[in-house]
């Protein structure tokens, strides 16, 4: 099982914090933001994990997470050069990953469940694609998740009125078949590549499984949800992060 940690984008919605580097550099509780999701990776087993970010933030993520002896982990970088889109992001994971199942988390998800189970029962049968979902009370400003019975039928983005108040969240596991989709992906109308069509394209091929988390989990990609984001994490330490 690989690991991808993707902490590109612009971040615009945090501007002007973000000028000068990403967001996942931003305090949330006790540590910069991305600390947060790479202490998640390593808890939840993976040895190897690939951070993709910008070329003005790659130098100060290096300095930080290093190359994870500290935490018993081996840690690369790779540049994405443009925000093209998440699913651009992970492409650049491709020969890190090989063919390999793999857990990407976003670098702004904060959340306080254990993965470890689910990237274990994933990793013992990788097939299809996971998506982890959390009910919001707020799932317009989301992509959801419909659901019937145990199955997604469809993720939309940003509903008006959205059927259900799963919002998906920035945890996904992956086949290997995950670079293929990505390949027959067209940038959307934003010009980015999206997430969101990977995972309906596994849930056409019924494909895709999901679980609900039932602890906290917040996006930190905006000024009052960072916020949120830092009374989550207030008290959280890791010793392992000294
Ligand atoms: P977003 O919050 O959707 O995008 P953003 O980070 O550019 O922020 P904003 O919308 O405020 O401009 O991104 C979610 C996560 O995905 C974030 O942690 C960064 C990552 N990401 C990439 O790694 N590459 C990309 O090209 C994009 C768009 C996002």
């Amino acid at each position: 099982m690989k690991g991808v940690i993707l902490a590109g984008g612009t971040g615009t919605r945090l501007a002007p914090l973000t000028h000068l580097f990403n967001k996942h550099l931003l305090p949330v509780g006790r540590y910069p933001m991305i600390v947060h999701p790479f202490m998640q990776m390593v808890n939840s087993g993976v040895q190897d994990v690939l951070v993709v970010t910008s070329p003005d933030t790659v130098g100060f993520l290096a300095r930080l997470i290093g190359d994870g002896h500290r935490q018993g982990v081996q840690v690369s970088y790779r540049v994405q050069e443009h925000p093209g889109g998440i699913a651009h992001g992970l492409a650049l994971a491709r020969d890190f990953v090989g063919e390999h199942p793999c857990l990407v988390i976003l670098g702004d998800n904060i959340l306080t469940d254990n993965l470890k189970p689910y990237v274990e029962s994933f990793r013992a049968a990788p097939q299809g694609a996971h998506i982890f979902v959390k009910a919001v009370d707020d799932p317009t400003r989301y992509g959801v998740a419909e659901v019937r019975g145990n199955q997604v039928t469809r993720i939309v983005e940003k509903p008006k009125q959205p059927k259900s108040n799963y919002a998906v969240t920035g945890i996904y596991l992956y086949d290997e078949r995950v670079f293929a989709v990505i390949d027959r992906l067209s940038p959307s109308g934003r010009g980015e590549y999206e997430i969101t069509d990977v995972n309906n394209d596994y849930i056409g091929r019924h494909a895709m499984s999901h679980t609900v988390l039932t602890g906290d989990w917040v996006d930190a990609g905006t000024f009052s949800s960072m916020q949120v984001a830092n009374q989550l994490m207030q008290d959280c330490t890791y010793p392992e992060f000294a």
